[in-house]
């Protein structure tokens, strides 16, 4: 599937996270159907893939303790499911499913990545995986109450919700000064990308023609992998490369980094336009 990236580009600033559901307000069948074509169709990775559940979806969040990750009243999740035979996995999963948070964001729809505070087993169970694979983590899908909830207002003080680090602490590389005129958008659009608990774990090595995305920061991970985290970053920044007409292309690397981003010459662009894509 080609990536809608204007689309996805303007979903980017109104995507936020929502864990409270309207259960007054269900979700037409046309949205449903035209979120489960993308799920279906947006597979850019063999690792990964993303399936839309329309039932029991409260099964996979209940009882779950403490208000952080508490999910209510959504009536439908997409699980994010990686084989675990691929080295890449987890930074598969990250690019992947946030293609389709941005699509239910410009269906209208509100989200939030789970990560740690959901059931895998049950979540398992309703997709039905296949051998080595695994839920890696899922998002409700629904239209969010207003911010009427105490849980919900404290929950986006804990993880200081929309937050972001500077680029000046993330970008190492190429001084400011040099950076081609494309590296600023994509960089301020890879640093709005959601993170478990807002940890922002990437960093972004800028040279001429490509940028670098590692792992910046130490420390335990909590059941969410920074790869994962650091893969949705990597979307971002392409989606923000295309739509100022950079096209380019991912390499994975082993740890601490975690890819590169080569921008095409200009003559493997023409020649892709030529044969359309
Ligand atoms: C991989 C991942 C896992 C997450 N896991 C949880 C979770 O288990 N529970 C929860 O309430 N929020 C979770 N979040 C949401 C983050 O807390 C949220 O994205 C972050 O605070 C930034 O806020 P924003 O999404 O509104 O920009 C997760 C986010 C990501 C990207």
């Amino acid at each position: 599937m080609d990536i809608p990236f204007s689309r996805w580009n303007l979903a980017i600033e109104r995507r936020r996270s929502r864990r409270h559901f309207d259960p007054n307000l269900p979700i037409a069948p046309e949205t449903l159907a035209a979120l489960d074509k993308v799920c279906n169709q947006f597979a850019p990775f063999p690792h990964a893939r993303s399936r839309l559940i329309t039932e029991s979806a409260e099964t996979v969040f209940k009882g779950i303790i403490g208000s952080y990750g508490k999910i209510r009243d959504a009536s439908a999740f997409i699980a994010f499911i990686g084989n675990m035979d691929g080295p890449f996995v987890q930074e598969e999963v990250g690019y992947t499913g946030e293609g389709i948070i941005l699509e239910a964001t410009a269906l209208g729809l509100d989200t939030c990545w789970v990560g740690g505070f959901f059931r895998p087993e049950v979540a398992g169970s309703l997709v039905k995986l296949s051998n080595n694979e695994r839920v890696l983590a899922v998002t409700p899908v629904g239209y969010s109450r207003e911010f009427d909830s105490w849980e919900e207002k404290s929950m986006a003080g804990f993880a200081r919700s929309h937050t972001r680090l500077p680029l000046s602490k993330l970008v190492r590389g190429l001084p400011r000064e040099k950076w081609p005129d494309w590296v600023n958008i994509c960089l301020e659009a890879a640093r709005l990308a959601p993170s478990a608990a807002n940890r922002q774990p990437w960093g972004f090595d800028v040279q001429d023609n490509s940028i670098t995305v590692f792992v910046r920061t130490r420390g335990p991970e909590f059941n969410v992998s920074k790869r994962l985290d650091c893969g949705i970053a990597m979307l971002h920044l392409e989606v923000a490369a295309a739509d100022c007409g950079r096209r380019g292309q991912w390499e994975f690397l082993p740890s601490p980094q975690v890819a590169r981003f080569k921008i095409y010459s200009q003559s493997v662009l023409s020649a892709l336009t030529q044969c359309g894509r």
